[in-house]
Parts: C-alpha cells; sequence; structure tokens
C-alpha cells in the first residue's frame, strides 16, 4: 500500500514539474520592433510576434522588407485573404480572433515595414 501511494505522488510531482515549463514566447525572439498605436501593438505582442519576430517559425519576419516584397505582390486582398484565412503555417487570424480587417492591414502594413498595395 505504503509503495503505491508514493508511485502516486511520484507520479505527481512529475506531472507538476512538467507544467513548470511556462508556455513562453520563443526565446530567441530578434526583433522586438512595435507598432507605434498602444492597441495594435499589444495585438501585436500577443499574436503575431510569437512567430512574425522569430526566424524558427518560417514567417516573413517584421521589418525584413525583402521577405514581404514578394508577399506584397500578390495584392493587398490576397494578403488579407490569408491572414483571415490561414496559409500553410500562417494559422487563420494569426491566433487574433477579434481583430478587424482594418487591424490585420495596419499589422500587415508595419511588418512589412512599407505601404500595402492598392
Ligand atoms: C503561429 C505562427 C503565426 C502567427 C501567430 C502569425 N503568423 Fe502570419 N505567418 C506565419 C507563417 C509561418 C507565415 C508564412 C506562410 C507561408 O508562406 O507558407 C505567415 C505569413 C503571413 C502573411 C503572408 C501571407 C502571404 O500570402 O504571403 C501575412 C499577411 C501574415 N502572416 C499576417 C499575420 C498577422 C497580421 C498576424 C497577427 C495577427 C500573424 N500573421 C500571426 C505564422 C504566423
Amino acid at each position: 500500500m505504503r509503495v503505491i501511494r508514493f508511485s502516486l505522488l511520484l507520479a505527481l510531482v512529475m506531472a507538476l514539474s512538467g507544467c513548470g515549463e511556462d508556455p513562453k514566447p520563443p526565446a530567441n525572439t530578434t526583433n522586438n520592433a512595435t507598432p507605434k498605436d498602444p492597441a495594435l501593438a499589444q495585438i501585436y505582442a500577443n499574436s503575431c510576434q510569437l512567430c512574425h519576430a522569430n526566424p524558427a517559425a518560417n514567417a516573413p519576419l517584421t521589418g525584413d522588407r525583402k521577405a514581404w516584397e514578394p508577399r506584397l505582390q500578390q495584392g493587398t486582398d490576397t494578403l488579407l485573404d490569408h491572414a483571415i484565412n490561414g496559409y500553410n503555417g500562417m494559422p487563420p487570424m494569426g491566433q487574433c480572433v477579434e481583430c478587424s480587417e482594418e487591424q490585420f492591414l495596419q499589422l500587415i502594413g508595419f511588418m512589412a515595414d512599407q505601404p500595402l498595395p492598392q
């Protein structure tokens, strides 16, 4: 009986310590640029930045104009469509379910560091 209790306790301790690794954004975030608008900065920090400032995510990086250029050439409608509906590794709505189209456009323009095509 004792032995069983002990192993249960051990299992519990192990499970708890597993949870100790809190889900922080990736540590190798290299790009700390953030939108000037505080509301937008908040959205960016909570969603887009996790991938778009992390080279390991394979997303076009914030401020990397070269990476964004071919994407912008698709046209703003396509970019918006891909942001809202998802595109390969890009999750639908970039994990920001409450974002408006206007906010997506602002976020994309910020990350691309250049005006969006008409
Ligand atoms: C979970 C990671 C992740 C998050 C969060 C994320 N993205 Fe992305 N995003 C990606 C990846 C990966 C790609 C590259 C997809 C590809 O080209 O295969 C991408 C590509 C894009 C593209 C280009 C699509 C195209 O047609 O080339 C846009 C626009 C975009 N993201 C906007 C956003 C916005 C805005 C946010 C925040 C609201 C956001 N993303 C959040 C991972 C993410």
